[in-house]
């Protein structure tokens, strides 16, 4: 069977076969299986196969920074799964045996991936309650990943990119969008429940596709534009009935869901061509949006502030409180790490369908432990608006 039906379990296990198939396959063997999939296809199945989109939406920069390395080209050839697709009977069996071992190794870096991400938002919501300097917490996420990097590179544990001038000009713009995406989201999960944050920010894609047609003239077929209703509707649904409402979380998330639209735009247009792997990628951009963030954090918050609510916080919650702060730190730098390296492995498509579920594992988990108060109703407009991403991205297919 070709299409996913059912995204959350469907979707991954379909897209994450075709990014195996195609992965493996050397470019012969990937052209033939194109074709097989072609022809598969009309006897199989009605279904629309599923097709991996062009690179926007949730998540979607991370794949438009990998542009080389996803081999552009595989995008629009179509998906298969696992289970229905003839491969050619010619190496058939060990495509399928690399297949079915990446499938496995996939589902470890998506598991590990949400696992990261659900401790890296408790501890940072953790530390923002007793610590209340997202500026200053932003930049140390950014610091502490820069740090592991450069280490890394040192020891050699891992190979040091080879980049030059002009690559950090690419990376620029992609780098302001990335800080601002960054310390905007922390600065709403200051102000408001962490469920709440992320909730807002399932509805990215909605930003992505009206930037696209309004700024960037770019057509949509119209499921694309109907999957905006329950996208827009159930997060303003949410928005009106979250009991803790507060002005500045709520913007904080609107504008780091508007950053990253952009930072995928810029990333998009700048990284065709680049032969940089997704985790050296993401260690140049901390890197950068580093750079970027420090005097801005200075100014808004600056160092007095930061030491006498460093002493209230350790006063307040003990001497570990420091553990709690490089905990968040190097969680957010792991998380963003292995969503690099997941994609080096997979489509762009996958990945959005991940980073969906992802918030939903980052919601449900934080609402648990920080014991949120949540009316039915609210979290109807949840569920509305993540079901509304999952629309999005078959629509997007
Ligand atoms: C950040 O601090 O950059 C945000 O928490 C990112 O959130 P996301 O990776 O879930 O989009």
């Amino acid at each position: 069977m070709w299409a996913v039906k059912h995204p959350p379990a469907s979707a991954l296990a379909a897209a994450a076969a075709a990014d195996v198939v195609r992965s493996r396959a050397a470019p012969p063997q990937r052209a033939r299986i194109s074709t097989a999939i072609a022809g598969a296809g009309k006897s199989v199945s009605s279904q629309k196969p599923l097709h991996l989109p062009s690179l926007d939406g949730v998540g979607f920069f991370r794949a438009a920074a990998e542009g080389a390395r996803w081999r552009r080209d595989d995008v629009a050839a179509g998906a298969l799964e696992a289970d229905g697709v003839s491969l050619p009977s010619e190496g058939g069996d060990a495509v399928a045996k690399s297949a079915a071992a990446k499938k496995v190794k996939i589902g470890i870096y998506f598991a590990t991936w949400w696992a990261l991400n659900v401790v890296f938002n408790i501890y940072n919501k953790k530390v923002l309650n007793a610590y209340p300097y997202p500026w200053l917490t932003s930049t140390l996420s950014l610091a502490t990943g820069s740090l592991m990097m450069l280490i890394s590179w040192a020891t050699r544990i891992a190979e040091a990119p080879k980049v030059d001038a002009d690559f950090w000009k690419v990376l620029f713009p992609v780098a302001v969008a990335h800080t601002i995406g960054h310390v905007a989201a922390t600065v709403s999960m200051s102000k408001v429940a962490v469920s709440f944050t992320h909730i807002i920010k399932s509805g990215e894609p909605a930003f992505s596709v009206l930037v696209s047609r309004f700024l960037l003239g770019e057509a949509f077929p119209p499921g694309v534009y109907l999957s905006l209703l329950p996208i827009i509707g159930g997060c303003a649904l949410a928005a009106l009935t979250e009991l803790n409402f507060n002005m500045i979380g709520f913007m904080g998330a609107m504008i780091s869901n508007l950053a990253f639209v952009f930072r995928n735009i810029f990333s998009k247009k700048g990284m065709k061509g680049t032969s940089v792997s997704g985790m050296n990628y993401y260690a140049c951009l901390s890197m950068m949006s580093l750079v970027i963030l420090t005097p801005f954090a200075v100014a808004v918050e600056g160092p007095q502030l930061w030491v006498s609510g460093w002493e209230k916080a350790v006063a307040e919650i003990g001497p570990h409180f420091v553990w709690w702060v490089a905990a968040q730190s190097v969680f957010y730098h792991l998380y963003n790490q292995v969503s690099y390296m997941s994609l080096d492995e997979i489509s762009p498509l996958t990945f959005s369908i991940g980073n969906t579920m992802k918030r939903i594992s980052v919601i449900v988990s934080s609402i648990i432990i920080f014991h949120t108060p949540v009316q039915p109703v609210n979290a109807l407009g949840a569920a509305i608006a993540i079901l509304g991403t999952f629309i999005y991205s078959q629509a997007k297919q």
